[in-house]
């Protein structure tokens, strides 16, 4: 049986894949894109709670020696526990949701794809990041399908010189909430 979130939760992806769905590959992700990274931390500082899974997590530790800063953190784990003022380990869904609310009931949700599959279903908002690269990965993220409407849309570009391949953005709404 799937397991539903309550109304007052607001949980919004974060995400960039390729056009075949490609999010990660060997635990990273196989593209460098400032600019998008740059979106990533605008968003996710205003929504203030980030929710990932322990890998994402470990990585997120590897690559800056220290959780994503200004934003609280949530990280899923059947094995991690542990808490700090700024950082929660729960061990399942229904915890990830109290905590969530108990920070005030908005969240990002930043992967990885077991994390996606986990809380799309439950997710009000995608925000994707398209990644014109021909790449092949062993993480992808579900296609959407049908309930989704765009919202928003960027082209794609180059936005910053640094960037590796072009990228567009895209914001998706839920048509209506699953209950
Ligand atoms: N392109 C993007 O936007 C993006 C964003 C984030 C990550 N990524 C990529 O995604 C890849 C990592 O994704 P992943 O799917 O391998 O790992 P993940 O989703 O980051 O983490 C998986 C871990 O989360 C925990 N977990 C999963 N479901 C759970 C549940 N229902 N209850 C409690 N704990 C649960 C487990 O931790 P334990 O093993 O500790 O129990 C599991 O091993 C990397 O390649 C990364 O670069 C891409």
């Amino acid at each position: 049986m799937t397991e539903y979130a309550d109304d007052d939760l607001e949980f919004s992806i974060v995400v960039a894949a390729t056009e075949g769905g490609v999010i990660g590959n060997h635990g990273r992700m196989p593209w460098r894109i400032p600019s998008d990274l740059r979106r990533f931390r605008d968003i996710t500082t205003e929504i203030g709670v980030v929710v990932m899974g322990r890998k994402t997590y470990a990585t997120i530790l590897q690559t800056l020696g220290h959780p994503l800063q200004d934003r609280k953190s949530i990280v899923l784990s059947r094995k991690a526990t542990g808490r700090t003022e700024t950082l929660a380990f729960v061990s399942d869904f229904k915890g990830a949701c109290q905590e969530a609310r108990r920070l005030g009931g908005r969240a990002a949700i930043i992967g990885g794809g077991e994390i996606y599959r986990l809380f799309l279903p439950h997710a009000l908002r995608v925000h994707m990041t398209t990644v014109y690269m021909d790449v092949s990965g062993d993480t992808t993220f579900p296609t959407l399908t049908g309930q989704w409407r765009c919202a928003e849309w960027e082209s794609a570009a180059r936005r910053d010189v640094r960037d590796e391949f072009l990228s567009s953005y895209q914001v998706y709404e839920r048509v209506s909430v699953q209950h």
